[in-house]
Order: C-alpha cells, then structure tokens, then sequence
C-alpha cells in the first residue's frame, strides 16, 4: 500500500520557511511509529527541513537537480520512479510536502492526516481531498493539553 501521511490544518496548512507551524509531540510519535522501518518519499525541501535522514527509515528523495546526493538517500526525478522503488508487499509513505501530496494523491491508497483543529498562516499547503473520492474510516480525537496548544484529530481516509 502507498500510504500518504501529514499533519494539516484547517485552511490546509501544511507548513511555511520549509518548516512545520506547530508542535504536537503525540503526531511525532504517531509518526515515527507509523513510519519506522519503512520507505518514505519526500520532497527535496522537505528532506532538508530535517537536521538529519530519519533512523530506520528508506529515504526516497524526489529531485530535478542532477548532481543532488545526499548521504544516506535514495534520489529519483519522479514520482512513478519513487513508487516504483517501494516494495509492494508493504507499506510506503508519503511524508510531503506540498508539492510531493499533490504529484502522489493519483498513487495513494490511504491517507492518514492530523487534522490539527487551528487555521495558521503558511506558504505550503495540503491538496483538496475529493469526498466523492475518498471515504472517511476512522477519526480519533485528541484534546489540547500542556504539551499541545491544538486539538487536533488522526483521521484515515481510504479511497472508494
Ligand atoms: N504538515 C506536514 O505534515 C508536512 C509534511 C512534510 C512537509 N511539510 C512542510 O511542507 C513544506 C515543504 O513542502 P514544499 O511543497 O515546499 O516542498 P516539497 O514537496 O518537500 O519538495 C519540493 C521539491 O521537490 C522536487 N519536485 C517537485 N516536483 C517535482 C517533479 N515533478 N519532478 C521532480 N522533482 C520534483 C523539487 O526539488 P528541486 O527543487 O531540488 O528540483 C521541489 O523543489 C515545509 O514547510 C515542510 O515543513 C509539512
């Protein structure tokens, strides 16, 4: 399965300066867990908005620099080469950004988003999910507390 992950906002942010606009610890985790021992595709920004590769993760990283090669990754120019890289028995994800969600959504089999229940101000948007297209399985709620400034919900959409 191709699994596209992120964590968006009311209006849709995803992020802005190639950096996240909030800081929910649970969705890290979710995250990590969800994706560790896994493949993942990225954009080339999104992979520089790391301080460092994920651990135990398959970095595919998407590019139309040539000479692009950064240590501990896999590097493509396309979308349909990075699908093809992921093993099919298992599951590969998504992690962003915005212009990798938009290049993947044809590919994706589900899509697992934090909706984090805010509107912030961003340069980097979330795709329009079509509701005729994609069938809301599971919403679990999360309340804010001391470690999160944002209720925000895990909701899993597969495709009809
Ligand atoms: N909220 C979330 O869950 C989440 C998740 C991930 C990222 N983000 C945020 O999203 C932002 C980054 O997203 P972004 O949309 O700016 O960038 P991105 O999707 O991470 O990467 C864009 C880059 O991908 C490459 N690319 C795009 N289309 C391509 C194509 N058709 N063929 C080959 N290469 C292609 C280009 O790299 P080159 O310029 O090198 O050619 C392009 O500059 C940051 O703010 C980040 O924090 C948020």
């Amino acid at each position: 399965m191709i699994i596209m992950i992120a964590a968006v906002a009311e209006n849709n942010a995803l992020g802005k300066n190639n950096d996240l606009v909030w800081h929910l610890p649970n969705d890290f985790k979710r995250f990590k867990s969800l994706t560790t021992n896994h493949h993942i595709i990225m954009g080339r920004k999104t992979f520089e908005s790391f301080p460092k590769p994920l651990p135990n993760r398959t970095h595919i990283v998407i590019t139309r620099q040539t000479d692009y090669n950064p240590e501990g990754c896999i590097v493509v120019d396309s979308i349909e080469k990075a699908i093809a890289l992921c093993p099919e028995e298992e599951d590969s994800y998504i992690i962003g950004g915005g212009e990798i969600y938009n290049l993947a959504l044809p590919f994706t089999d589900i899509i697992e988003i934090t909706k984090v229940h805010h509107t912030f101000d961003a340069d980097t948007f979330f795709p329009k999910i079509s509701k005729s297209e994609w069938q809301l399985v599971e919403s679990e709620e999360n309340f804010k507390d001391e470690k999160h400034l944002y209720d925000y919900t895990y909701e899993t959409y597969i495709r009809k």
